[in-house]
């Protein structure tokens, strides 16, 4: 640490170990502050206690810090409007507005400003009652994926394999029952076949510079089975995607999204996370994050060799440029171990061994995400405990040395999908 800066981030899962351990590589980092933090990120940075749902007790801790720099993890914050406030402070933010972050907060929101900006996307309709979604049902071919307009980590989609199904999905989720408010509004939309591809830009509202696409794994079981998950998996490598796809990608999706938004006065400022499908029709977006990826995140930031803290600022002060990034030529790859039972109920508060051994690795980093440290042990305190992250010249050898460490690692319970990264692999 050689520089002054004063950096808080807030988050406390593994996508935040893995922001405040490249942000600490910055010649311009001073203290880094995490928020609230957890076990492994409190060996890296100052862990201080915090509420997300509460707009002033951000505020009352970053009152009493005086950040340089505030970069935020999770979309709560950003819903509401973290960065009006803090920048309305003279606190300098990295991340988009209330207004900007819609396109994560209202599905709605965001389907109907693909729709007025001509990008391509699922074919959809947004239904206030069960008397509209009974209109649009026989516009579908079956599977239908019905949407919570709202937040919903991760559970607000359902995939219905009948119109029955579709009706019962739309019922619960306006009824309130399975969501809350999140589903008081609902999205139908067409069921689109092909791989997941998750294509990050940073933006200061005008510009753009693209991050190395990556891929997550969103079921909890091998084969993409069973339940999804907040993402048990990721991978990027250099050939992920080609130049020319990267190219259409920033000029047909990434740009428009960011001049749409600068047109319709809400600038969008910061990382903007397309999830795409890349179909046989060519690629489409599923959806919008308005933060970085939790597990992408974690192999993303493996692989870059240039300075986060700078691409943040340029962010902010209006003076992103394509080239803000410098990639390795390597891969990455994270399996998540998580805790017996999730994404259902589980237990915390068990030991976890052979951190130390799986850290002899080359190449090898393991982002802590749901773990506490007390003792001199670390203990599982959440459903995805650990991102366990290796980086190597090709992506066989980074998958091999990741479940080379995953191996060493254990706690009572412990579960992590054996396929990540392989259906890359068998295409090579
Ligand atoms: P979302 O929260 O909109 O990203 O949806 C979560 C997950 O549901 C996505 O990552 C996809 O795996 C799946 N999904 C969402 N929309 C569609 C769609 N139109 N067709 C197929 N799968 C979808
Ligand atoms: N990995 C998916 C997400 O962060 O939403």
């Amino acid at each position: 640490m050689s520089g002054s800066m004063k950096i808080l981030v807030l988050g406390g899962g593994g996508r935040e170990h893995a922001l405040v351990w490249k942000l600490r590589q910055s010649p311009r980092a001073g203290t880094i502050y995490c928020a609230p933090g957890n076990g492994g990120i409190a060996e890296e940075a100052e862990c201080l206690p915090v509420d997300f749902k509460n707009l002033d007790s951000m505020v009352a801790l970053a009152n009493r810090l005086q950040p340089d720099l505030t970069v935020i993890g999770p979309e709560l914050p950003l819903m509401l409007g973290v960065v009006d406030e803090f920048t309305r402070r003279g606190w300098r933010t990295f991340g988009p507005t209330k207004a900007a972050a819609q396109l994560e907060t209202s599905k709605s929101f965001a389907k109907e400003f693909l729709q007025r900006h001509r990008i391509p996307t699922a074919h959809y309709a947004i239904c206030n009652s069960m008397d509209e979604v009974g209109d649009a049902l026989p516009h579908f071919h079956t599977p239908i994926v019905v949407k919570a307009d709202g937040l919903a980590a991760g559970k607000g989609v359902v995939i219905a394999p009948t119109k029955d199904a579709a009706t019962t999905a739309a019922s619960d989720m306006l009824s309130g029952r399975m969501l809350g408010d999140a589903g008081s509004r609902v999205v139908l939309e067409e069921f689109l076949e092909g791989d997941e591809l998750s294509f990050l830009v940073v933006s200061d509202g005008e510009r753009v510079a693209p991050l190395v696409a990556a891929q997550d794994h969103k079921r909890v079981g091998d084969g993409d089975t069973g339940p999804n998950t907040g993402g048990m998996g990721a991978y990027t490598t250099k050939t992920i995607i080609d130049e020319q796809m990267r190219d259409w990608l920033v000029t047909h999706i990434a740009r428009p999204v960011v001049a749409g938004m600068k047109a319709e006065g809400a600038k969008y400022k910061g990382v903007l996370y397309c999830g795409l499908m890349m179909t046989a029709r060519g690629p489409m977006v599923l959806e919008f994050n308005c933060r970085f990826g939790d597990p992408e995140t974690q192999p993303t930031l493996m692989r870059l060799e240039s300075d986060l803290v700078e691409a943040m600022e340029a962010s902010i002060d209006g003076r992103t440029s394509d080239g803000d990034f410098k990639w390795s030529d390597d891969a990455a790859v994270c399996v998540v171990m998580a805790s017996g039972g999730y994404p259902g109920a589980y237990q915390s508060g068990k030991k976890i061994t052979g951190l130390e051994d799986a850290l002899k690795l080359d190449g090898v980093k393991v982002f802590q995400a749901g773990t506490s440290h007390h003792d001199g042990d670390f203990y599982t305190a959440g459903g995805r405990v650990l991102g366990v992250t290796a980086r190597a010249p090709d992506l066989q050898l980074a998958v091999d040395r990741a479940y080379e460490a995953c191996a060493k690692i254990s706690f009572d319970g412990a579960h992590y999908r054996k396929d990540i990264a392989a259906r890359a692999l068998k295409k090579t």
